[in-house]
């Protein structure tokens, strides 16, 4: 079966685009161009076709295409024809009045719930935002597994959603309840918690599920130009899932657990205990070294190991759409033996990827088997195939 792969691309008012419409032919794409061309802004309208804030976690304010001395962004749209199985699916979304605080989500043209885009698409990304990713606090790699996480179980976002919303409720109370010197409201924090314990057991499930599917496909490539890794999940949520407890028993525990913190809770200001302080680590195999003791093009080629081996994982996936990858400026990290095997690497799971650089010539192994595309002041333009 071929890939899920877009077949093409409109955007409309969005960033630094008034408007741009690509036709993709199904082969991995190239986009080359100056700083600021607008490369990782076309990456992040595809990122849209997920339920949240896209790859750069970005406000809906802030895409919608503002000029010098404009206030607010305007309305804007991204459209795509998504095509899986000889059959093409339109996908819309945007918003439909500047200021707008929710986006519209449309499947050939019905509007729908975000969470109905994972019936169609799912992705994938890389971005230099996580470059840094070994360096910096838990949430970064939280975020960044997460996403992994939703490729592969998407319904871990709405369970990530549910658990946020309770934990922010739980907070509100147990805080104003100290501020008033009173006690918080017995019977609503125990609601609160059971709702908590319930979303806090399925996402503690679902990424010990991943992590070890993940672990075993990294395993079963075996060594590529990238380096081997050992993963691990950190936080004692996961740890008990990825122990084989039952959700039953995770959730009572959690439920627990909460009610016991309640007053250390307050005295922190926020929640010492669940799944939203969990973290995955991460071992370059090879050199049994924690990834953020290594070399900066190491960690990335490691990242880029995991994304990759989770990508295969999905493109096997016989009930789900094949994963969709974007790569921003990743090549330019590599030296040209590992770009190459990235290049092969694509090639071989024929999973449709969008990939930037600065400089044509990181892409000249490229040639002839992907779509290139200039972006510059002028808009797209695609490149010669020669
Ligand atoms: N809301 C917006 N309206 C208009 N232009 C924007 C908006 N947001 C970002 N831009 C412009 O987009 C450009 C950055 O595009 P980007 O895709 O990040 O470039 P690159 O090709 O380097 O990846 C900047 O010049 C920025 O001013
Ligand atoms: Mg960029």
């Amino acid at each position: 079966m071929t890939a899920t792969a877009l077949s093409r691309l409109t955007l409309t008012d969005f960033r630094s685009y008034a408007r741009a419409d690509l036709v993709l032919d199904g082969r991995p794409i190239f986009l080359v161009g100056p700083n600021g061309a607008g490369k990782t802004n076309l990456l992040e309208a595809v990122s849209l076709f997920t339920p949240g804030r896209g790859l750069r976690g970005s406000s809906l304010a802030e895409v919608g295409r503002r000029l010098p001395g404009e206030a607010q962004g305007r309305a804007w749209a991204v459209s795509a024809v998504v095509r899986a199985a000889g059959e093409e699916t339109q996908l819309g979304t945007g918003v439909e009045t500047a200021g707008a605080s929710r986006r519209t989500v449309r499947i050939e043209g019905e509007t729908v719930p975000p969470g109905r885009l994972a019936d169609h698409l799912r992705q994938v990304w890389l971005t230099p935002a996580q470059d840094r990713l070994f360096l910096e606090g838990a949430s970064e790699r939280r975020r960044f597994f997460d996403r992994l996480v939703f490729a592969a179980i998407p319904r871990h976002a709405a369970h990530a959603q549910a658990y946020e919303r309770a934990q922010r409720e739980r907070m509100r109370l147990l805080t104003d309840a100290g501020e008033n010197g009173g006690a918080p409201d017995a019977a609503w924090l125990d609601a609160l918690e059971a709702r908590l314990a319930e979303a806090g057991a399925l996402m503690a499930e679902a990424r010990a599920t991943t992590l070890t599917a993940l672990q075993a496909e990294i395993d079963a490539r075996g060594e590529r130009p990238f380096p081997q890794a050992r993963l691990s999940l950190t936080g004692e949520w996961e740890q008990m899932a990825a122990a084989g407890a039952e959700i039953a028993d995770i959730e009572a525990k959690l439920a627990r657990a909460l009610a016991a913190v309640r007053e250390r809770d307050a005295a922190a200001g926020r929640a010492l205990t669940g799944p939203h302080r969990g973290d995955l680590a991460v071992i370059h195999a090879e050199k049994d070294r924690l990834a953020a003791e290594c070399s900066t093009g190491e960690q990335k080629a490691l990242i880029l190991n995991l994304v990759l081996a989770q990508s295969a994982r999905l493109s096997r996936a016989e009930s789900a759409p094949s994963p969709i990858l974007l790569l921003d400026e990743v090549a330019a990290h590599l030296d040209r033996t590992r770009r190459a095997a990235l290049f092969d690497e694509i090639e071989a799971l024929g999973l449709q990827a969008f990939l930037t650089g600065t400089d044509e010539h990181l892409f000249e192994d490229l040639k002839g088997r992907a779509q290139g595309v200039r972006v510059d002041a002028s808009g797209l333009t695609e490149l010669d195939p020669a």
